[in-house]
């Protein structure tokens, strides 16, 4: 008997595809937060190598170029063709890059197709990633590595404000848009960190090892002490602080069960 074909209703998250915001102007001014991460990636990926690495949601390719020191191939996947677009520019001299034009709850690869993923600055357009964390279950290999860096709700400084108010920092996400900026369709969410932990262990992972990440991320530190003694520093402290989830920012290195 035929199967009924299932299709799968996701929204279109092609909201980078705005000819008024180019994303890699972002990252003028912010050596010091490109270097953390990729000093965190590094840390994380000591030692190993992989076939195939997925930079998902990766943007203009900004960190799939560093992957390739770990992965012999690497697919950029990625919403917005206007990302895409300017990867093809800034990736040019880099061939072990390739492109895909999809999103993260719809990957259009095969099962095990990757032995290695990595999302950055994604989840905060996704309120609820858990469909996102099953598809990247998928196409992960038994075994194989999910990188996940995402901004964490629960910081430091975030718990000593909502301590003052006697509160306790949400689990649910909580939208950082401005109030003028409400109307604004692209969801922006800061996450708990306990909260994600449960939906990738209900996608299938275990986790392997954390890290605090961004730690200095304060213009006037960049000012005064500027980028090489500030990573030095943040080198010690993201793994000092995991446990207690410090930084603005968390990295989960996860393994597919
Ligand atoms: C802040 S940028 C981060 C890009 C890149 N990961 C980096 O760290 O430079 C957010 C990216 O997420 C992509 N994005 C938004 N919604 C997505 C979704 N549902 N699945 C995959 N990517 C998505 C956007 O198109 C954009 O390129």
């Amino acid at each position: 008997m035929a199967r009924a074909k299932t299709t799968k209703k996701v929204r279109k998250a092609n909201q980078y595809d705005d000819p008024g915001y180019n994303y890699q102007d972002y990252w003028q001014g912010r050596d010091y937060e490109h270097a953390a991460e990729e000093l965190a990636i590094k840390r994380l990926l000591r030692g190993k190598k992989f076939k195939h690495a997925v930079d998902v949601g990766g943007g203009y390719g900004r960190l799939s170029k560093f992957l390739t020191k770990f992965a012999d191939k690497v697919t950029l996947a990625e919403p917005s063709q206007q990302q895409l677009d300017i990867a093809r520019i800034y990736l040019k001299d880099t061939k072990a890059v390739a492109q895909k034009l999809v999103q993260a709850a719809d990957l259009k690869m095969k099962d095990g197709a990757a032995d290695l993923v990595l999302v950055v600055r994604i989840l905060h357009h996704l309120p609820d990633p858990l469909p996102e964390f099953k598809e990247i279950s998928r196409v992960l290999k038994p075994g194989g590595t999910f990188l996940l860096e995402f901004a964490n709700d629960a910081h430091f400084l975030n718990r000593i404000r909502y301590g003052i108010r006697g509160k306790r920092v949400p689990r649910t996400p909580v939208d950082i848009r401005s109030e003028n900026n409400r109307s604004n369709e692209l969801a922006f969410v800061n996450h708990h960190p306990k909260v994600i932990i449960e939906k990738l262990q209900a996608a299938g992972f275990e986790l392997e090892a954390t890290l605090s990440g961004s730690n200095l991320r304060s213009p006037t530190l960049k000012r005064i002490f500027g980028k090489k003694p500030l990573l030095a520093v943040e080198k010690v402290m993201q793994p000092l602080l995991a446990p207690i989830y410090f930084g603005p920012s968390v990295w989960l290195r996860l393994r597919k069960k």
